[in-house]
C-alpha cells in the first residue's frame, strides 16, 4: 500500500487506520514563515467532523489535531509539519457482523481480493476517516494561498438526490448542516433525509467547489495539467464517481460559439471553462463539481456473498452517513487547496514569478 502521498513540491503523506490509535499527515514542502496555529487547522476539521447534525453519522470523533513538528513560535519553519489526530471512538462492534461478508458498493470485496485480509476495526485505510488528515493538510494550503494571493476556496452542495439546490448566497452555506447555498431549501432537505433514514436507505449528492483569486499560469500543458491534477485528487476522495471542471459534461451539447469564453479588454465575458485553459489557470475562478454516490452501508438487506463465496444477505446496522455528500464539502475544498498550492510552488520553481 504505497500510494499515500499527494503532491510534488507540497507533499501530503497520510497515515493511520480508522480504528487504530491515531491518524494523521506529514506535510512536506510548506515554505517557512507562514503563521500557523492549531486553531487554523481545527476550524476546518470541525467542519468535517461526524456527529454534528442528525443527518450525518452519529459517530463521535473529537478530531483534535496536534502539531508535532514544523511550527515554531507560531510560524512554519520549512521542516515537515507532522499532524496527529488521535482516534477516540473505536466502537468496532458496528462492523463485527460485516467481517465475513461484503457490503454491495463498498470497498470490502476489492480490499479483500487485493490484500487477502480484512481490517476487523472498520474499513482500515478504505475508511473515509482518513479524509480528516487531508482536511488538516488542506487548512495549511488554504492559509498559504490566502496569504500569497488572497485566494478563497469554498464549496456548497448543489443537489441532494432529486432535489436541486440553487445558489443564492455564500452567506447561507455555514448556517445549515447541508452546506446549501440557499437556506430556504433546508426544510425540504431535512424532510427528505428524515424519510430516507426511516427507510434505512442512502442517497447521492452533488458538490461544487470554487477557488477565487487564483493567479493565471498554474499548471502545465501535458502531464502536469491543473485540471488533470484536480481530477486525480478529487477522484481520490471516497465515494466520488464523477468530476467536472467548468461546464463539464454539459459541454457535450454546447457549440463552440457558446462554450468558448470571449476575451474582452477587461477580462473574460463568461466562465464555461471553469478557470482552466490548456491545463493552465486563466485567472478566472476555478469551478469543480463532484458526483458523490450513495452510502453503501444501509439497513436495507441486499444479496451478497461471504468469504467462502456462499450466497447471503447483507444488512448494515450501526452508525453510518446516510448521505456522505453532506460531509464531503470541506474535504473537497481541502483537496483543491492542496493541488493549487502544489501547482503554485511548481510555477514558482519553474517560472520564478507571476
Ligand atoms: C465524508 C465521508 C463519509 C463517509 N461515511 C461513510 C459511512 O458512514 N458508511 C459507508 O459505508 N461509507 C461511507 N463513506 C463512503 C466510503 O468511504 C466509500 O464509499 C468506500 O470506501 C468505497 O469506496 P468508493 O465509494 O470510492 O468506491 C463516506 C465517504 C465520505 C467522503
Amino acid at each position: 500500500m504505497s500510494a499515500n502521498t499527494l503532491g510534488s513540491l507540497f507533499r501530503v503523506t497520510n497515515f493511520g487506520e480508522s480504528h487504530g490509535p491515531a491518524i494523521g499527515a506529514v506535510v512536506d514542502g510548506c515554505p517557512p514563515g507562514l503563521e500557523l496555529s492549531v486553531e487554523d487547522i481545527q476550524l476546518e476539521l470541525d467542519r468535517r467532523r461526524p456527529g454534528t447534525s442528525r443527518h450525518v453519522t452519529q459517530r463521535q470523533e473529537a478530531d483534535q489535531v496536534e502539531i508535532l513538528s514544523g511550527v515554531y513560535e507560531g510560524k512554519t519553519t520549512g521542516a515537515p509539519i507532522a499532524l496527529l489526530i488521535r482516534n477516540t471512538d473505536q466502537r468496532s462492534k458496528d462492523y463485527g457482523n460485516l467481517l465475513d461478508t461484503f457490503r454491495p458498493g463498498h470497498a470490502d470485496y476489492t480490499y479483500w481480493r487485493k490484500y487477502q485480509h480484512r481490517d476487523p476495526r472498520g474499513g482500515g485505510r478504505s475508511s473515509a476517516r482518513l479524509t480528516a488528515p487531508t482536511v488538516a493538510a488542506g487548512a495549511i494550503a488554504k492559509k498559504w494561498l490566502a496569504a500569497e494571493f488572497n485566494t478563497v476556496i469554498r464549496g456548497y452542495m448543489s443537489q441532494l438526490g432529486p432535489i436541486v439546490i440553487p445558489f443564492k448566497s455564500w452567506d447561507d452555506v455555514p448556517n445549515n448542516p447541508f452546506y446549501a447555498a440557499d437556506e430556504s431549501v433546508v426544510p425540504e432537505l431535512e424532510a427528505f433525509m428524515d424519510a430516507l433514514r426511516k427507510d434505512g436507505d442512502s442517497i447521492g449528492a452533488r458538490i461544487e467547489v470554487v477557488a477565487e483569486g487564483v493567479p493565471a499560469g498554474l499548471g502545465e500543458p501535458i502531464y502536469g495539467r491543473l485540471d488533470a491534477d484536480i481530477a486525480y485528487a478529487m477522484m481520490g476522495l471516497n465515494a466520488v464517481k464523477g468530476v467536472e471542471i467548468g461546464d463539464g459534461f454539459e459541454s457535450v451539447s454546447q457549440r463552440g460559439s457558446e462554450h468558448g469564453d470571449a476575451i474582452l479588454p477587461d477580462g473574460f465575458a463568461s466562465n464555461h471553462a471553469g478557470g482552466i485553459l490548456g491545463g493552465i489557470s486563466s485567472g478566472q475562478d476555478i469551478r469543480v463539481s463532484l458526483a458523490i454516490k450513495p452510502t453503501s452501508s444501509i439497513r436495507i438487506k441486499r444479496p451478497s456473498i461471504n468469504q467462502q463465496g456462499e450466497a447471503i444477505e447483507v444488512q448494515t446496522l450501526g452508525r453510518h452517513d446516510p448521505c456522505v455528500g453532506i460531509r464531503a464539502t470541506p474535504i473537497a475544498e481541502a483537496l483543491l487547496a492542496i493541488v493549487l498550492m502544489d501547482q503554485a510552488l511548481r510555477q514558482r520553481a519553474q517560472c520564478g514569478q507571476w
